[in-house]
């Protein structure tokens, strides 16, 4: 029985899943958020396929055990670059490291993210999921983006999620000051945010040699989540947990978008892990994608054209 168009991304995730025998050899991955889950399987997976890895991870010490343990299994060179995506001077100050020390960036995955059940605050004064998600992950991007031309071919890999379809983005709302905050569709609402500035960044580099996707990652077991209260880190882990996968999908998804010579010249798409699926139909409204990219740089303090 085939599923409505909306539904395809059920049938979609039991789908024999896309593997590439290439090798990343010498290449530099740029790889946000590696020090547990869907992250971490994908650094794994990118080093045992020759990539060079910069880590860029807020917290120092997973982010030792992680170069360690790679470095030690696998020849390839693994930095460290520490920021706080709630920080948007961290982020900064991430890219202004990166771009005095490596020559060249040939992927760029921007993947760390966060899922809270409560509105908190950044100190800028941001709702926090929308920064973390969303606001950091499009001013590193922004801030990598001439590296990553000089460097063509290059590829962009958003790590996104099926949970855009939960919506929540209200451009007049984005603090979620006159809303009750809800956890899923403030997630919802980075993630949408996200997609919509893919397709922004997908026609302005046309020609460019540098391709920019989101991604589904699976729906795995990882550590999103576990910053919430005993009610919600027990439902994950004694009830979800059982019907999640190993993330070791996720990297292997990851690795196969950023290596497969197939996917070379694609462009401003959205995969379920690798299988090309169609987002949900609030994240493809273009006019309103305008919006957000032109509100994404005013909060970001971004000036300049792409
Ligand atoms: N797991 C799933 O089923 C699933 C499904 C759909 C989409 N995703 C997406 O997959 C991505 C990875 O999530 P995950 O499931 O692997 O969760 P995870 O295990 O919690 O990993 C999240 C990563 O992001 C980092 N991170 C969180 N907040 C950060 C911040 N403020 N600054 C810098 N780094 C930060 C974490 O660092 P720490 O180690 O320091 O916490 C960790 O490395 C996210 O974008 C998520 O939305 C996951």
């Amino acid at each position: 029985m085939k599923l409505p168009e909306e539904l395809q991304f059920i049938a979609n995730a039991r789908m024999v899943q896309k593997t590439t025998a290439a090798r990343m050899d010498g290449r530099l991955c740029i790889l946000t958020g590696a020090t547990s889950g869907v992250g971490y399987h994908a650094a794994r997976r990118l080093a045992q396929g020759g990539a060079n890895l910069v880590l860029v991870c807020r917290n120092r010490e997973k982010a030792n055990h992680v170069q360690q343990e790679l470095a030690h299994q696998y020849r390839v060179d693994i930095d460290i670059v520490q920021a706080d995506f709630s920080r948007l001077e961290d982020v900064r100050r991430a890219a202004e490291t990166i771009l005095a020390e490596h020559p060249r960036i040939d992927v760029l995955i921007n993947n760390a993210g966060v899922h809270t059940t409560r509105r908190t605050l950044t100190g800028q004064g941001l709702e926090t999921v929308f920064c973390v998600n969303h606001l950091a992950s499009f001013l590193f991007t922004r801030l990598l983006l001439d590296r990553l031309i000089e460097s063509a071919p290059a590829r962009i890999i958003q790590v996104n999620s099926q949970g855009h379809r939960f919506g929540g983005l209200d451009l007049e709302d984005l603090n979620w000051e006159k809303r009750r905050y809800r956890g899923l569709q403030g997630y919802g609402a980075s993630k949408t945010a996200q997609l919509l500035t893919v397709w922004e960044l997908a026609d302005r580099l046309q020609g460019s040699g540098v391709t920019i996707n989101a991604m589904h990652p699976g729906e795995v077991r990882s550590n999103i989540g576990m910053n919430n209260g005993w009610f919600y880190r027990s439902y994950q882990r004694y009830l979800l947990w059982r019907f999640l996968k190993d993330p070791e999908i996720s990297g292997n998804a990851i690795y196969y978008l950023a290596a497969a010579p197939e996917m070379a010249s694609v462009s401003g798409k959205f995969f379920n892990q690798t299988i090309e699926e169609k987002p949900a139909a609030h994240a493809l409204d273009r006019i309103v994608g305008r919006r957000i990219w032109s509100i994404s740089e005013a909060l970001t303090g971004l000036t300049g054209n792409v």
